[in-house]
């Protein structure tokens, strides 16, 4: 892993793409649009304090804070100016980006104890400041900001997250077509991007360390309801385990912070329902699917 690591081979950072130093004589660039779409306002800018957790578990014993006072104009986003900390004050700084749009999921943060996207969030709305900027709550530390995966990457793969089909029953031609309302019925659960802001939000997944989390339930949803996917059966035992669906107690925190309103609380009340239904019907048919 590079120190600022990012996904995208391409996806280099420079000091040219946020943030010019307040006073700077360098030429100013041109105020881009607004990401959030809103109007331009006028103009906003000067300085602010970050203070940012730095933790290299090698090599120190506890995290600590360490500010940094950076230039912002209304258009800087937390990522923008983080990356202006790396090119100008700190380059070992170690923090997670590629996309810089909301898309790749990978610059989650605690943002004044928020779970945010820093490529999504803007400093003008933190100004005077400080903002204080933390890796995602309720995941192990690599370095400063840069979390484990892997909890959350078993999650996902348990689900199996794929469309399964049926082997005994081949898919006639022309393929596997989908209408419209066919694809609406998952359509809102297929725009998770994984940022894993939702786990940071739960306050079950800090606790039961088994728990499947919200986003890897969204996705066994999510496919369950695909009318092409022959799988749910399979992701039944996974989801109606001990650390499957139950350790939910519908606190809500996950949609509430989701930047993509995929609404995981949403899609596992749905998983407890059909979870529920499916032990009703082995209850009242308990060899149904038999001779099949
Ligand atoms: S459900 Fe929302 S918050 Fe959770 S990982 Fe997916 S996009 Fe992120
Ligand atoms: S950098 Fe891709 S989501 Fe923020």
């Amino acid at each position: 892993m590079t120190e600022s690591s990012h996904g995208h081979p391409g996806a280099g950072a420079s000091a040219a793409d946020g943030v010019q130093p307040v006073g700077a004589t360098a030429e100013q660039p041109e105020p881009r649009p607004r990401r959030d779409g809103a109007a331009a306002g006028p103009e906003a800018g000067g300085t602010i304090t970050l203070q940012v957790l730095r933790y290299r578990p090698d090599r120190e014993d506890a995290p600590y804070l360490q500010d940094f006072e950076v230039p912002w104009r209304t258009e800087t986003s937390v990522l923008d100016a983080l990356t202006w900390v790396k090119d100008n004050l700190e380059p070992s700084l170690t923090f997670r980006w590629s996309c810089r749009m909301a898309i790749c999921g990978s610059c989650g943060f605690m943002l004044n104890g928020e779970p945010k996207l820093g490529c999504e969030s803007f400093v003008r709305d933190y100004a005077p400041g400080p903002l204080r900027i933390e890796p995602l709550a309720n995941h192990a530390v690599e370095r400063d900001l840069v979390v484990d995966l892997e909890p959350f990457m078993a999650s996902l793969r348990a689900v199996q997250p794929y469309v399964i089909s049926d082997d005994r029953h081949p898919v006639p031609e022309p393929g596997n077509r989908q209408t419209p309302e066919q694809m609406v019925a998952y359509g809102q659960y297929s725009q998770c991007i994984n940022c894993m802001l939702c786990y940071a939000a739960c306050p079950q997944v800090g606790l039961a360390t088994d728990f499947l989390g919200p986003a890897a339930v969204t996705l066994a949803v999510r496919y369950n309801k695909d009318s092409r996917d022959h799988g749910a059966d399979s992701r039944l035992p996974i989801l109606d385990n001990e650390g499957g669906i139950w350790p939910c107690t519908f606190v809500g925190a996950c949609s509430t912070v989701c930047p993509k309103g995929v609404d995981p609380a949403a899609a596992i009340q749905q998983a407890k329902g059909a979870t529920a239904q499916a032990w009703a019907a082995e209850f009242i048919l308990p060899h149904r699917g038999e001779g099949r």
